[in-house]
């Protein structure tokens, strides 16, 4: 069964562009996802379709009515739906929860714009997400970052080994890759990798993302379990100083 998703939010264009290009859109092509964008409008008040209104204590912005986003809701949750709101007060979105999204049914993303939602609108969600430590003037593009990496998550949506690769080494950066040519001005492919020996290049991409993470990112490696494998290649790497990825930071 595809994956079926709704996007509520009052710029569709916004939403809809990415997600007719590329591979997102050949997900769609082939049927394993269905994705509808919806205008917010549709729900608003009155004549004007009011979706918003001021802050209650005052204060600038417009803040999206709770009453709207029930209504919409109420029209497109199902009894499998999981409704979710992008804002930056939300969990931060992690591989993790992509790989959780990606076995749901239904996914409702609520895009929130102007200074937020009425608070009450969290009650009526299933799950908060923020996509980073930063303030974007709205949830459309927060929901195509979560969206992207659930799509491409799905059974048949990309090939089958990069997605075994990933969780080979799930929770640690990728290894570093090279294609020709062989030598750039002196700058050489290592060697291992033109050997043809697939034990040696699988230990050297194993202690190269170790490496990796080790440098750049060695709150990854505090929140994973290692195999024996793993913990023997960081002793080592430890052991010799560790760092030679110069391009980190
Ligand atoms: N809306 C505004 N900023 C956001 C963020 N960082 N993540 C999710 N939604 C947002």
């Amino acid at each position: 069964m595809p994956l079926e998703v709704d996007v509520l939010t009052l710029f569709p264009a916004m939403v809809e562009g990415p997600l007719g290009e590329s591979i997102p859109a050949r997900i769609q092509e082939r049927g394993l996802a269905t994705v509808r964008v919806h205008d917010l409008r549709r729900w608003g008040l009155g004549r004007h379709r009011t979706v918003d209104d001021y802050t209650y204590g005052g204060g600038a912005g417009m803040v999206l009515r709770a009453d709207v986003v029930a209504a919409a809701l109420a029209d497109v949750r199902r009894p499998d739906t999981t409704v979710i709101l992008l804002d930056p007060a939300g969990s931060v979105f992690r591989q993790a929860t992509a790989h959780e999204l990606a076995g749901r049914s239904h996914l409702v993303f609520l895009c929130p714009r102007y200074e937020g939602v009425d608070d009450r609108v969290r009650s009526m969600v299933d799950l908060e997400l923020s996509i980073g430590d930063y303030v974007l003037t709205g949830g459309e593009l927060a929901a195509l970052v979560v969206l992207d990496a659930v799509l491409r998550l799905l059974p048949g949506a990309i090939d089958e080994a990069s997605v075994a690769e990933e969780s080979f080494a799930a929770g640690l950066l990728e290894y570093p890759q090279y294609t020709r040519p062989a030598d750039l001005d002196g700058a050489a492919v290592p060697p291992v990798l033109v050997s043809g020996h697939h034990e040696q290049v699988r230990k050297w991409r194993l202690r190269e993302s170790l490496r990796r993470t080790v440098d750049r990112r060695p709150d990854l490696i505090e929140d994973r379990a290692l195999t024996k494998e793993e913990a023997r290649m960081l002793d080592e790497l430890r052991g010799d100083g560790g760092g030679t990825d110069e391009a980190s930071g």
